[in-house]
């Protein structure tokens, strides 16, 4: 718990902070300075550290991100480690999807649960653009390819950047109906490599559900333990839904559950931390479990209220999305 009463039940593990991907939202063309191999943590420190917030603090929820965490070699093999310390965990990934043609079977039978694809956009013109990569149709048949595994619910991420893909928005409303995906609408925040990011160019999640309410009306999900995403479903029935993340516009940091791990090990209590704690040495150098713990809990306590974006004095974490996983 933190020292405003929140409870960090939800933890994403990055496992690398390489991609094959360059969203420019994200990631600068030329990419960015990689993690040397010894620098990253070893599946069986990210199991230990795992394990010590699923045991102690009832962690429920682990979701694997990157970089692009398919990148990672055998990444079923850690899914497999993670869902051997308790087969009832809510473990998903968040990915690309370029590789999920070769990877969702391996991935489901390892015990992964349902997943998240980012998809920006549904032209190929606009993907080049916006993932400055040639793969869509592999991404598009890497969606197909989850669902054939039996990774369901499929939800997709769209981060909705102005005069790139936000005439797409209704597209996307329709796709969530035809398939029985969610869309997850994703403002753009200030974590690019590129530093492109200005308010000018984001677009509020209000917006966007205008835009699809005037053709399908929506009706909330009630969520038991809500997350940042509003859900909705499609009044009329049909299967599928729309969620809002409205990091920018309407900040949901009050109710944060997340906690994060880097791919080098660091701890960071927000997205737009300035400093996170490095538990890799401290492993490393052959501390016990319960001094791990509380390293971890006094970090945890210490969990910022809010981020600042929008206010004077918002600072730009020096990493970007890549670098902490999302
Ligand atoms: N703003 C909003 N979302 C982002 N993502 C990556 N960078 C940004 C950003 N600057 C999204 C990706 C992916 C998830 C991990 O985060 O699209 O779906
Ligand atoms: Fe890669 Fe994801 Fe960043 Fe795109 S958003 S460059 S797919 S890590």
């Amino acid at each position: 718990m933190d020292s405003y009463g929140r409870v960090a039940d939800d933890l994403r593990i990055s496992v690398t902070d390489r991609c094959n991907f360059r969203c420019i939202y994200c990631m600068p063309a030329e990419g960015l300075k990689w993690l040397k191999r010894d620098d990253i943590l070893r599946f069986e420190e990210i199991v230990r550290l795992a394990r010590i917030f699923v045991a102690r603090y009832g962690v429920r929820t682990i979701r694997i991100t990157g970089g692009e965490p398919l990148v990672r070699v055998k990444l079923e093999e850690l899914i497999a480690m993670i869902n051997s310390i308790d087969p009832t965990l809510d473990i998903t990934m968040t990915t690309n999807g370029v590789l999920l043609r070769q990877k969702a079977q391996a991935l489901k039978d390892a015990g992964l649960k349902r997943i998240n694809i980012s998809l920006d956009t549904l032209r190929m013109d606009t993907f080049k653009d916006m993932a400055r990569s040639e793969a869509f149709e592999r991404v598009m048949d890497g969606i197909t390819a989850s669902r054939e595994a039996g990774l369901w619910p499929i939800k997709l991420n769209m981060v909705v950047m102005k005069g790139h893909n936000d005439d797409e928005v209704v597209d996307f409303a329709r796709l969530a109906r035809a398939e029985g995906y969610e869309v997850r609408f994703i403002e753009f925040m200030p974590l690019d490599g590129d530093n492109i990011w200005t308010n000018e160019q984001v677009v509020p999640s209000r917006r966007i559900q205008e835009q699809i309410e005037d053709l399908f009306p929506l009706e909330p999900v009630i969520d038991a333990r809500p997350g940042p995403a509003t859900r909705f479903k499609f009044a009329d029935g049909t299967q599928g839904g729309v969620g809002f993340i409205s990091s920018v516009s309407q900040a949901f940091c009050t109710t944060c559950n997340r906690v994060r791990l880097t791919a080098e090990g660091g701890l960071r209590t927000c997205l737009f931390s300035l400093s996170e704690t490095p538990l890799r040495d401290l492993m490393r150098s052959g501390v016990s479990d319960d001094h791990i713990a509380g390293v971890i809990e006094t970090a945890i306590w210490r969990k910022e209220e809010g981020h600042m974006i929008n206010k004077a004095g918002f600072i730009k974490p020096a990493k970007s999305m890549s670098q902490i996983g999302g």
